[in-house]
């Protein structure tokens, strides 16, 4: 009696002891399971493949007619963003999650399909990278678009014309070798546009070289840069006034060619916002002209005020946007954070607002 009193309470011990550890096994796999599944979704993107679909964003329309070949994944193969599924073939429309128009629209080139049934989650993108100059009347857009896609900052896809990211770029700087005192590439030069009277006054002042098709000195694309790296100072004027309205003629004429912007477009806090305060000199510090022609003149004779100007490319690099693609895979990187309800039913006064 005691012997089997002693032995059944031997076995419940045990069985106690057996469930804690089954306990423990179980909590122990568990922590493993979760611990893997999450480094594998930290690791690598394209494991959420299998766990959540892809973003499809169908192109309606190339911007300019500018067609190009996409690949079966092309946002992640060309630009490493996953689960984005871009696409232009319009026969996919009924599953497109996001659908971009642009200004195709407003030549005739293209128009709305308004005919089909609108998938009621699907957003219809506007997007144009010219200023509201040049747009023409979008009071036609009211109450059909979910989403904007410009270069302005408060578009819902805000995509720059480019971008200072921190420096990767090994070694110092260098700059490029000067012999030019000021430079200037234009193929629309309009005697209305406010630049036109800049240039006029400056070039009576110092000497300006003017390049392209209006000059008729057209350069290939490989000759832009290295033509305009030998001049102290390129004109980026744009052609229109508007806020964030800083273009290539800043980030790729002057600033990839290794040579100081004098910008013409919209205030100086406007590019502070994008640029540091010490990497330009703006038409408007000067009150006049001959004050602007004057300070470029000092600045190319004193070499070290002249290459302060360059003291922030120790810092950062200088990025563009090459392709439409690129700018169109940015949606599927933002797309959580893109507002899931939204209607622009005054597309035109968005699209023209100064702050
Ligand atoms: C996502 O799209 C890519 C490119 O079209 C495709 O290769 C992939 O199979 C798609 N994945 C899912 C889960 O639909
Ligand atoms: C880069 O510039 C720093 C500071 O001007 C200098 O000390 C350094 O030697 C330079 N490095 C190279 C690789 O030229
Ligand atoms: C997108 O805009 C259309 C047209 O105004 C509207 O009917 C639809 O509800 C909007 N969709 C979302 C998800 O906001």
């Amino acid at each position: 009696m005691a012997v089997s009193n002693a032995a059944s309470a031997v076995s419940s011990m045990d069985f106690k002891k057996c469930r804690k550890f089954h306990v423990f096994l179980v909590l122990a796999l568990v922590f493993i399971i979760s611990c893997s599944v999450s480094y594998k979704w930290s690791i690598s993107g394209r494991w959420r493949e299998t766990v959540r679909s892809n973003v499809t964003i169908l192109i309606w329309t190339w911007p300019f007619g500018q067609t190009s070949t996409l690949r079966k994944d092309e946002c992640w193969d060309s630009y490493h963003v996953p689960d984005c599924n871009l696409v232009d073939s319009r026969s996919l429309f009924s599953q497109a999650d996001v659908v971009i128009y642009n200004r195709e629209l407003q030549n005739g080139v293209t128009k709305l399909p308004l005919d089909l049934p609108r998938p009621p989650a699907q957003k219809w993108v506007w997007f144009s990278l010219e200023s509201p100059t040049h747009n023409g009347d979008l009071r036609r857009y009211g109450g059909v678009f979910n989403w904007t896609m410009s270069y302005q900052n408060d578009a819902d896809i805000s995509v720059p014309y480019g971008e200072l990211v921190p420096r990767t770029t090994k070694g110092n700087y260098t700059i490029p070798a000067k012999k030019t005192m000021a430079c200037w590439v234009v193929s629309n030069y309009q005697s209305s546009h406010k630049r036109s009277g800049v240039y006029m006054s400056l070039k009576s002042l110092i000497p300006v070289e003017v390049y392209g098709r209006w000059a008729n000195k057209p350069l290939n694309d490989d000759q832009v840069l290295p033509i305009i790296s030998q001049c102290y100072f390129y004109l980026a004027f744009e052609n229109s006034l508007h806020r964030d309205y800083i273009t290539e003629k800043l980030w790729y004429n002057a600033f990839l060619a290794g040579t100081v912007p004098v910008v013409l477009g919209p205030p100086r806090a406007n590019y502070e916002a994008y640029i540091p305060k010490d990497s330009f000199i703006h038409v408007d510090d000067f009150a006049s002209i001959t004050e602007l022609a004057t300070f470029l003149n000092e600045l190319a004779s004193d070499k070290e005020r002249y290459n302060s100007y360059f003291r922030w490319r120790s810092d950062y690099d200088v990025k563009r946007y090459y392709s439409w693609q690129e700018r169109f895979c940015k949606i599927c990187e933002i797309y959580e954070r893109l507002p899931p309800r939204k209607i622009y039913d005054d597309l035109d006064s968005w699209s023209k607002h100064e702050p």
